[in-house]
């Protein structure tokens, strides 16, 4: 089982970079399309759009729905939930009658379970005691399989880059380490929203942070090949050894995508914000 994880396209339609987010957005769904083997999955772990308009909803959805595997959207801290439905309502996955977007996906060898952690407003997550019990009970509902976990704020501390936390209150991401934590169950934790490269634990679940697909966005530094190259993750499930992730530049294996993506940027959109 291989899950692709793409997070932070924050895409625009009006800002000095717009054109470029979604052209990154693009490559980088052309370039999981042109993998060999294909994804069984892909997963965007939020902040799909910046401003929750429904017009940028409107191309993102565009965007993935060029992708070849199927693929599971949750909202970060730039996400507007009633619009982010509205434009993949096409998702049975989104049909709740709950306000959060948490889900479990079972049609793989290891669950998916994404979660919701928006606080509408704010820039940092949260976690509510309602989405805990859910979770629980989600993990007690199957003994057998693994379960991975996909979050846009990490839930747990971040080493590099100026904030340690990311969440609202350190009680706020206790009780989620804690629901994680159940029964070791829950093998990985997949999360976004620092833009950068990051790895850590929930206890003893391995927990890590893609960088951001909007390369405008981005932090860290990097070569300068790979500076307007967005970045994935590849995570591939293996029962005995459970994930292990490959960190994909897009473009940079010489598929389709990558030949495009190596037409010149102008110099104007290089700015960064
Ligand atoms: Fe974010």
């Amino acid at each position: 089982m291989i899950i692709a994880q793409i997070s932070d396209t924050h895409l625009t339609l009006d800002t000095p970079d717009a054109e470029r987010r979604i052209r990154e957005f693009a490559l980088t769904i052309a370039d999981i399309n042109a993998l060999d083997p294909p994804p069984d999955a892909i997963v965007h772990t939020g902040d799909i759009v910046h401003n929750g308009r429904r017009d940028e909803y409107a191309q993102a959805a565009a965007l993935l729905a060029k992708a070849h595997a199927p693929f599971y959207v949750l909202p970060g801290n730039k996400d507007d939930r009633a619009n982010l439905r509205a434009a993949f309502s096409k998702q049975s996955y989104l049909a709740s009658n709950s306000e959060f977007i948490d889900y479990a996906i079972e049609d793989h060898p290891a669950r998916l379970i994404a979660l919701d952690t928006l606080k509408p407003g704010r820039n940092r997550g949260e976690f509510s005691r309602e989405q805990a019990q859910r979770l629980v009970e989600w993990i007690d509902t199957e003994p057998d399989r693994p379960i991975a976990v996909f979050t846009h704020h990490p839930p747990f501390e971040v080493t590099v880059g100026p904030d340690r936390f990311h969440f609202e209150t350190a009680e706020s991401m206790a009780l989620l380490q804690q629901a994680l934590q159940r029964r070791g169950r829950i093998v990985a934790v997949f999360s976004g929203h620092v833009h950068r490269a990051a790895a850590g634990r929930v206890g003893t679940i391995p927990a890590s942070v893609v960088p951001c697909i909007a390369t405008t966005l981005r932090k860290g530094e990097y070569p300068s090949r790979m500076q307007t190259r967005p970045v994935y993750h590849l995570h591939r499930f293996d029962p005995v050894w459970g994930f292990v992730t490959e960190s994909r530049a897009v473009g940079m294996q010489g598929s389709t995508a990558g030949e495009q993506n190596n037409a010149p940027i102008p110099a104007a959109s290089l700015a960064h914000g």
